[in-house]
């Protein structure tokens, strides 16, 4: 049966686990399963755009063997041009595995239905699992662990957000969240995740004001004010989230050594200062570096097959 990655719960705490292991070997050996695509083609369908997601997967393709198709949303025209469904089914008939990039989730759930091949979620309004992947993986390698972390993040209650906690729940992650009052998370979301968090030993919080978060972080943790999509709201979000900028005087307020995460692109003088930006203590290139190696990692999970190693 063919497996999907529409969200983190797609995968269990121990295939996760295990795909954290992998993309360390990934990563220690650019080499490593360099011939477990070959012959197959993944198609990325981006109704976004991307720089991340869209390289790290062409390159996690090309250094697994394999071949890549990108479609954009000029090409494509996803619901437009024709349904999602018989994108997704003509597709199939060409192609191994797609990632899909969309607006609405239930795009994504739609192709994924319909099918034959895995298909990948690299981004939607809802969540960016990927991304939470690399999160979680440069979280354990800057600490040597993930149980009993303290994660604050600050900001939007948005995809990137969600998936974190989704991942963060599974493996005992204490997650501190402070965004507006109207901007939390999904309440579904936060819920499960509570739920999960607790049965992994770690747990969620919420706060309206970001300074009670971040003072007992291991991390602190942002995203954009405005994800794509939402430009209209520019004005009333810039108002809404002055507070919940990641700057020098919040860091102040958090314990010596707190790391700095941003999943990029960032929107410098926003939610995140230069200054933070540059700091000596972020993680951030190391998240986008390591795109790569889970996004290897998880190709080889879902449509390498036995023995393409
Ligand atoms: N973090 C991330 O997904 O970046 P892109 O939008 O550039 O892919
Ligand atoms: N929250 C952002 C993430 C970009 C990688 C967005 O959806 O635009």
């Amino acid at each position: 049966m063919k497996r999907n990655f529409l969200t983190m719960t797609d995968l269990g705490q121990h295939e996760l686990a295990g795909l954290l292991r992998q993309a360390a070997r990934h990563k220690r050996n650019r080499s490593y399963g360099k011939r477990a695509l070959a012959g197959k083609t993944v198609a990325l369908v981006f109704q976004k755009p991307s720089m991340r997601t869209r390289v790290a997967f062409e390159v996690a393709v090309l250094q697994l063997g394999g071949s890549v198709v990108y479609l954009g949303q000029e090409d494509i025209q996803l619901g437009q041009r024709e349904p999602v469904r018989d994108v997704a089914r003509a597709l199939s008939r060409y192609v191994d595995g797609i990632v899909v990039r969309t607006f609405a989730h239930q795009n994504a759930v739609e192709f994924a239905a319909y099918a034959r091949v895995p298909v990948i979620n690299g981004l939607s309004d809802l969540v960016h699992p990927c991304q939470a992947l690399a999160d979680l993986f440069t979280l354990q390698e800057a600490f040597g662990r993930l149980p009993g972390l303290r994660v604050a993040y600050v900001g939007d209650g948005n995809n990137v957000l969600h998936s974190l906690l989704e991942g963060c729940a599974l493996f005992g992650v204490h997650a501190a969240v402070a965004t507006p009052a109207r901007y939390r998370p999904d309440p579904a979301i936060w819920k499960a995740a509570s739920r999960r968090a607790a049965a992994h030993g770690g747990s969620l919080r919420w706060e309206a004001d970001p300074r009670r978060v971040v003072r007992d972080a291991h991390v602190v943790y942002t995203d954009v004010w405005i994800s794509m999509g939402q430009e209209r709201e520019r004005a009333r979000r810039l108002r809404t989230f002055k507070r919940y900028q990641l700057n020098r005087a919040l860091l102040r307020r958090a314990p010596r050594g707190c790391r700095i995460m941003h999943c990029l692109p960032a929107h410098r003088g926003e939610e995140i200062t230069d200054d933070v930006m540059e700091h000596p203590r972020s993680l951030i290139f190391d998240q986008a570096e390591n795109r790569l190696h889970v996004q290897k990692a998880l190709l080889m999970l879902l449509l390498g097959g036995k023995g393409s190693r």
